[in-house]
């Protein structure tokens, strides 16, 4: 068998592990009738509606002559390139070649098709991988199902690696120092130590000395289908209904060196208080959450993107580290399963 060497591994932890589901999008973003691009994990793709507003994923590329599909217009819910009108489906068949009926063209299944999945006002996309070409069940954060909860979905394009976003997530102990002006992070101790408690779907990093006083835990859910973090921000009674407030963040790369971040700011309110605290929320608390997450975006952006070669990790870091062990397996064993198959198809 192959063995993947550090530089593969390397290389793939930071174009975006395959086989899992990634957020490439708000649901907003997706318009009847309108077609739309993203790049993730380095790879151009364009989504569109169909006629029953089921969401359709191919990569963004016309197989006549590699335009843009995404330039390009849906028609009876296929997406037909804007240069010359070829028009395929959802599975990325090419239907018809409208300029010459009959081209051998149609019936050709002729670009790559992802499936994609819509939840919670976001969009999600499965990249496989050879180990796992089929999307495995995507299990959902169960807030995001559970009328109890109510949430805001936001997003941003942020200038580093998705995996400097996934560092940030399972390390609590930063909050009270880079958000220490912040309205509700500057409480509690400066000192600390981090315990890890391993769970079936991931892992758990805590302040061994404090609890609920300020960022002081993250759930890291890595399922093998996905990873996302959850944690829980105390908010005093002042800030309406609700208990504290729930963060739950994915990240996906778009390339090496950018990515899209994507918050759900959840609160557990029921019915009578979801609509007070979704108004509070938009009045006063939306800009003091945007002001946190800025100090987040602006010093993981000047992280320098090679910082990992020469970073000096200590207790604290338990989290990061963990996080990173589980990403390199998967990187390691999806490449050596690349080269099995390839090697097997060379035969
Ligand atoms: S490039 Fe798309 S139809 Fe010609
Ligand atoms: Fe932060």
């Amino acid at each position: 068998m192959t063995v993947a060497s550090k530089e593969q591994i390397e290389q793939r932890l930071t174009q975006g592990v395959l086989g899992q589901w990634y957020v490439v999008g708000k649901s907003v973003q997706l318009q009847p009738g309108k077609p739309h691009g993203v790049k993730a994990l380095g790879r151009h793709l364009v989504l569109w509606r169909d006629e029953a507003g089921k969401l359709q994923c191919l990569e963004d590329y016309c197989p006549h002559r590699g335009a843009r599909l995404s330039r390009g217009e849906v028609h009876d819910g296929l997406i037909a390139c804007r240069y010359h009108g070829v028009t395929l489906d959802g599975t990325g068949t090419v239907l018809r070649v409208p300029a010459m009926p009959g081209c051998a063209l149609e019936g050709r299944r002729a670009v790559d098709a992802y499936e994609v999945q819509e939840s919670n006002d976001a969009i999600f996309v499965y990249f496989p991988s050879a180990e796992q070409p089929k999307a495995p069940p995507l299990a959902l954060p169960a807030e995001f199902s559970d009328p109890n909860w109510s949430s805001f979905l936001c997003m941003g394009k942020w200038d580093c690696s998705y995996l400097f976003v996934y560092d940030n997530f399972a390390d609590p102990m930063h909050a009270c120092y880079l958000h220490a002006d912040s309205f509700t992070l500057a409480f509690g101790a400066k000192q600390d130590v981090m315990k890890l408690e391993e769970r079936d779907d991931g892992f758990y990093i805590a302040k061994v000395g404090q609890q609920d006083v300020n960022l002081d835990w993250t759930h890291m859910v890595m399922d093998g289908s996905q990873v996302y973090c959850r944690l829980d921000i105390p908010y005093p009674p002042a800030m309406g209904p609700g208990g504290p407030f729930r963060i739950i963040g994915y990240a996906t790369p778009i390339d090496d060196n950018s990515c899209m971040a994507f918050f759900w700011r959840l609160r557990q309110v029921g019915d009578t208080a979801r609509e007070s605290w979704r108004f509070l929320y938009r009045a006063t608390q939306e800009p003091r959450h945007w002001f946190v997450l800025e100090q987040d975006r602006e010093m993981l952006s000047n992280i320098p993107s090679d910082a990992h070669k020469r970073e000096m990790l200590y207790q604290h870091d338990v989290g990061v580290s963990r996080m990173r062990r589980t990403m390199m397996r998967q990187a390691k064993a999806q490449i050596e399963a690349e080269e099995t198959a390839g090697v097997r198809a060379a035969v």
